[in-house]
């Protein structure tokens, strides 16, 4: 039994937007990802940081719901940039019912245990192009009322991680306000994914323990497909 993350599994069963053409890294990353979870049991739980789908609906992306369903364990998931399906958590509930898929639950403004451990999260925010403008800031100052709703469902839990799907600090900036929060609430813990074709080598990516906190970047390509274990 352990706790496993992923991110940017971009599925695109139905939606002909295979990650192929980003490079040789992507080379039939289905099967990878396939292969990525095997060693994985029933009794695991991986969370999937968003950009999960390709799908522009939920009707659109149900093969790619089928094809999670069918990996080992309990599927966590958040919302990405890409996820154009995600919709009320009521609307997708039903959809996971009506379809049978029974493994995977929404994180969206609430929290799930892992034995005693909070997994709280959210998309998050970057757009480094224009964080003056109104609008971006509207966009970061929902992100982290909807983070700090996730960790405040998890009050009472000892530790808490927190799962985003933006890098929480982008070009040395907190656009969110998140590492205060994470502080605020004991977070010791970010796990986040979103960025591609990252060199191994690149030690300018936000990883190991900075002021308190372990960042751990999961984005698929960047894990060879292989889940990430966080803790056992
Ligand atoms: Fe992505
Ligand atoms: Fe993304």
């Amino acid at each position: 039994m352990a706790l496993y993350a992923i991110g940017d599994l971009h599925l695109s069963f139905n939606s002909n937007k295979s990650m192929e053409v980003f490079g040789d890294g992507w080379f039939n990353y289905i099967d990878r990802i396939k292969a990525g979870f095997e060693s994985l049991e029933a009794t695991d739980t991986t969370v999937l940081c968003g950009d999960i789908s390709w799908g522009m609906s939920l009707k659109e992306s149900l093969n790619d719901f089928l094809f999670i369903e069918g990996l080992p364990g309990k599927k966590i998931i958040l919302k990405g940039n890409h996820d154009y399906w995600w919709t009320t958590v009521t609307k997708m509930n039903t959809f996971f019912e009506a379809n049978n898929i029974k493994s995977i639950e929404i994180l969206n403004n609430n929290c799930y245990y892992y034995n005693e451990v909070a997994i709280c999260g959210t998309r998050g925010w970057m757009r480094e192009d224009d964080f003056s403008s109104e609008e971006n800031k509207k966009v970061a100052t929902r992100e982290n009322m909807r983070l700090r709703a996730s960790l405040e469902a998890a009050i009472k839990a000892e530790i808490k991680i927190c799962f985003i799907h933006y890098p929480p600090i982008t070009k040395g900036k907190d656009y969110c306000d998140f590492i205060p929060l994470m502080n605020e609430y004991g977070v010791k813990t970010c796990v986040y994914a979103h960025l591609h074709n990252v060199d191994q080598q690149n030690t300018e990516q936000l990883q190991g323990v900075i002021d308190g906190i372990d960042y751990k970047m999961v984005s698929s390509d960047y894990l060879s497909f292989i889940p990430q274990k966080i803790m056992m």
